[in-house]
């Protein structure tokens, strides 16, 4: 079985429902705190242990690719005031040389149009997939709790997923629930996006994957599914004909910062975490409730 090395970042999406702070700016860059969502998607994936980050950008999204590289004038100001702290942070957080990728999807044909796009960077390992949307505060992080799954079931597809409200069911990937696989269970259904009266579970895909490399060929065969996109979540029903998928009910607090109130939700969650922030934080927040 091999280890998971590599994860693709989709970053392409134009983030619609952020405008305007997304007209010159990629929505992946809004920040909850201080670092941008993606960051906080690639230091989840680090905990993890994947070795090689692999974005899939698009148009305008140039900031993201600025973000992980050296910023040479800040760091010589940075150095010439000492500012030691501030500098060893900006190090840490960078990816080391080449682990890095950057390629484009060309046209937003949707997300396993996205993560195809990835296949020749990937090449025949398995990998994983984050979708920077959703932030998963979790500890251990929601992909290594994934990872050490995998680890434990000696391979397979496994998908990290989360009890919504019913009325929420058409928002999203939903599983069917089979039987229970160590700390997992076998997924009988995948459907993307269903009506209510047709979800088979109100379990949904929380955009965290760990993927057999066979999903490439799958996905260049996919015809279009719902929303007239080609969706990754029709090619795993295609896998999963031939080879163990798993779901992972993890451990942890979901934020979907694809939406302005889990944005915010977020903003507030990770604040109250921050050792230099939740006090006065706190203290804002209930100045705030009582007003
Ligand atoms: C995507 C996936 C969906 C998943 C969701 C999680 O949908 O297609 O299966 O449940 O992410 O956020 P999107 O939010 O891109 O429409």
């Amino acid at each position: 079985m091999n280890r998971i090395r590599k994860a693709i970042f989709p970053v392409a999406g134009l983030g619609t429902r952020f405008l305007p702070a997304t007209k010159a700016m990629p929505k992946e860059m809004l920040t909850v705190v201080d670092r941008p969502l993606i960051q906080h998607v690639v230091d989840e994936a680090r905990e993890a242990g994947i070795e090689h980050f692999i974005f899939v950008t698009g148009r305008n999204k140039g900031a993201i690719e600025d973000h992980f590289d050296r910023q040479f004038e800040l760091e010589t100001t940075l150095e010439m005031k000492k500012r030691n702290a501030e500098l060893e942070r900006l190090a840490r957080d960078l990816p080391g040389p080449g682990e890095a990728s950057f390629t484009r999807q060309q046209d937003p044909l949707g997300l396993g149009h996205a993560v195809w796009c990835a296949r020749e960077i990937v090449g025949k390992e398995p990998f994983a997939v984050l979708l920077p949307d959703v932030l998963v505060k979790g500890k251990p992080s929601c992909l290594k709790q994934m990872t050490d799954v995998y680890a434990e079931l000696g391979g397979g597809n496994v998908i990290a997923v989360e009890e919504v409200a019913a009325e929420r069911v058409d928002m999203y990937g939903i599983v069917g629930v089979g039987k229970p696989k160590g700390r997992a269970f076998e997924i009988t259904q995948m459907v993307e996006k269903p009506a209510r009266d047709k979800a088979p579970s109100n379990l949904s895909i929380t955009g965290r994957y760990i993927l057999q490399p066979d999903i490439f060929d799958l996905l260049e065969k996919q015809q279009k599914g719902a929303g007239g996109e080609i969706q990754l979540t029709d090619a795993m029903i295609a896998l999963a004909k031939t080879q163990p998928f798993y779901g992972l009910k993890f451990k942890g607090d979901s934020y979907d910062c694809g939406s302005k109130i889990g944005f915010l939700a977020a903003n507030v969650a990770y604040g109250l975490d921050r050792p230099d922030l939740g006090d006065a934080l706190r203290a804002e927040l209930k100045r705030l409730l009582d007003k």
